[in-house]
């Protein structure tokens, strides 16, 4: 995933495909490539690192060709280099092909092309997308029917262009879950993965819906749906300037993050759940390591740190598996007592914060198992750690954390499950887990309506001289992040902590105008939760409580109650319940004028100890 650009037209497609890939540079990337259609053959061009990497390499190949496409990609699956970079081949270097978003079924694929002799250069799962359209279009009387017949064998999230040098004047895209944008021209036509690539060249432009194919010429564009039925064009005009374009209409990095992580959630989970196999991962440790491991101890800072809190509850809860958790730079000089049987997991979002590298490393001095729990691939704790799981969030821009902690949270949602697989773990409903992870991202869509609501309540509270968040259990965890993500966007103090706590000295800061927000998913404990509502209420404390939707108990103790869509597991619930939060956070902010994107004094990757 990452960057998508693609042009046909008189002019020079080269220099415009690389100008729009420099539009989409904002969102990150690690290496860059470009498919050149020459006379009779498709040239690609391509290198790992930055856009003047593969900016130098087309000095060195020039080209006047009228059609190209290209893509900085933000690796997925397999590291940042050369060879995973796009665009692939298929078998016969017919047609290239990029991609953004992850195949989900690409291992069986894989297997099977290689039984029938297939050879791969790269690690991708974009690469088995290529062959499997290259296979299809060996029997196909055109690229798009190629792509038509492709996609039926791909499962997962994709946005996928693709060109043919037996038809060089044409480029087929394809999207499923990924954005795609065509831009329109007088005689000429491009693509891109996000509208800021388009701008300079085009303000006409048709948004690709989901599971269409689009096949652009230099005179025309038609559209087509999965059966091969011409589908209607409606082309709209965008008045955005670039910067409003880069954040996708939103006003800031942050809100679009918050409003990705449907999504998220699903590109987390992809390729994780099979119906058959339950929870897998790729490269996780074997069998017989998950049952020597006796303790787990998980590393973090800030956000990450509070994931792991999230994952120590459900560890423990749900496998009964000792769990502690550190923050980085206390763990690293804390002469930590770790059993050899242990497991360390560091997460992170950027794999580069430099307390949570030097814990890993420590752990590592000391032969203990490590696992990551990552972002960004290629990054240091991605690469040192035993084992890596990706969290797929894609990339965030926002300083404040908010779609890579659901990831974080959900990946060490599916590590438990699996492991309660392998160990056989009798009483866990693996099975309900799944079924209920897989209605998490319309959920969390349902629990993103309550932005209305949420702004009536920010605006009530926007003025407020201190916030407390509490809860308990998985919701104390929650907390916990809902805290930070005020503090750092809106500069409101806070003060978190268990909702038990509360009497036990904290309650002596609460008086008239002090916020309470409580988190109280949780149906076992919410008459405990009550009686902490009423402990504020009587000091003159407002109580704002973030609730389920089949709740009856708790609207009626607080003075503003939301409520987010309940599930069958007490820690899904609370998983949902950030979204809102975070939302509260993003618009005390905004009414207060706050520098959302970019807080005072921090910064997104800390790799100062
Ligand atoms: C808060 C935030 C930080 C990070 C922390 C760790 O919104 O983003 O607290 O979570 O600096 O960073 P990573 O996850 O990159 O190790």
């Amino acid at each position: 995933m990452c960057g998508i650009a693609g042009y046909v037209g008189p002019k020079p497609a080269v220099g415009i495909v690389f100008d729009q890939l420099k539009r989409l540079e904002y969102r990150g990337y690690d290496s860059a490539g470009i498919a050149v259609m020459e006379k009779d053959q498709i040239k690609v061009l391509k290198r790992a690192g930055k856009l003047k990497e593969l900016g130098s390499l087309l000095e060195e190949h020039p080209s006047d060709a009228h059609l190209a496409i290209a893509h900085s990609r933000w690796a997925t699956h397999g590291g940042p280099t050369d060879e995973n970079a796009h665009p692939h081949y298929d078998a016969y270097e017919q047609i290239a092909i990029i991609h953004n978003g992850i195949i989900e079924n690409y291992l069986e694929l894989k297997e099977e092309l290689l039984a029938n002799g297939h050879k791969f250069r790269s690690q991708t799962d974009t690469e088995v997308a290529a062959h499997i359209i290259g296979e299809e279009y060996q029997r196909a009387d055109s690229l798009e029917e190629a792509v038509k017949r492709g996609v039926k064998r791909l499962r997962g999230a994709y946005a996928l262009v693709v060109v043919s040098k037996k038809e060089p004047g044409k480029i087929v895209a394809v999207r499923n879950a990924s954005p795609l944008v065509i831009g329109l021209g007088k005689g000429e036509n491009m693509l891109a993965s996000d509208i800021p690539a388009l701008l300079p060249y085009t303000r006409e432009i048709i948004i690709l819906e989901e599971d269409t194919i689009a096949v652009l010429e230099d005179d025309k564009v038609r559209l087509m749906d999965g059966d091969g039925r011409e589908l209607p064009i409606k082309v709209q005009h965008v008045e955005w300037d670039v910067a409003a374009a880069e954040r996708g209409g939103y006003e800031h990095f942050m809100l679009k993050e918050i409003h990705e992580q449907p999504e998220v959630i699903r590109q987390c989970m992809a390729g994780r759940i099979d119906e058959a196999e339950g929870i897998r991962f790729e490269s996780i440790f074997s069998e017989h390591v998950w049952n020597e491991i006796d303790r787990v101890n998980i590393i973090a800072c800030g956000t990450a740190y509070h994931a792991g809190l999230m994952g120590k509850h459900l560890f423990e809860k749900v496998l009964r598996l000792p769990t502690d958790v550190y923050y980085s730079s206390e763990f690293r000089y804390g002469d930590p007592v770790l059993s050899p049987k242990s497991l360390a997991i560091f997460v992170s979002q950027s794999g580069e914060t430099a307390d949570t590298l030097a814990a890993l490393r420590l752990c590592k001095s000391r032969r203990i198992r490590t696992l990551g729990i990552v972002n960004v691939i290629g990054s240091s704790i991605a690469r040192e750690c035993d084992r890596t799981i990706f969290t797929q969030a894609g990339p965030e821009i926002s300083v404040a954390s908010t779609k890579a902690y659901t990831a974080q949270v959900l990946v060490l949602t599916l590590l438990a499950l699996h492991i309660a697989q392998v160990q056989e773990a009798p009483g866990i409903r693996v099975e309900e887990w799944i079924e209920e992870l897989l209605r998490l991202p319309e959920k969390a869509k349902a629990a993103l309506d309550l932005e209305s609501e949420v702004k009536e309540v920010a605006e009530e509270c926007k003025n407020m001289p201190l916030c407390f968040f509490l809860g308990r259990g998985a919701d104390a965890a929650v907390a916990l992040e809902a805290a930070l993500k005020l503090k750092e966007v809106a500069y409101v103090p806070t003060q978190e902590s268990p909702a038990g706590e509360m009497k036990h000295g904290p309650l002596a800061l609460v008086q008239p105008g002090v916020v309470s927000v409580f988190g109280a998913t949780d149906p076992s404990t919410l008459d405990k939760v009550v009686s902490n509502m009423k402990e504020v209420q009587a000091r003159g404390g407002a109580v704002i409580a973030i609730t389920t939707q089949d709740d009856t108990t708790i609207q009626k103790a607080a003075d503003r109650t939301l409520k987010v869509p309940s599930t069958p597991f007490e820690f899904l619930n609370a998983v949902l319940s950030i979204v809102p939060l975070q939302l509260f956070a993003y618009h005390v902010a905004r009414l207060n004028n706050c520098e959302i994107d970019q807080p005072r004094n921090l910064a997104k990757s800390v790799t100062v100890e």
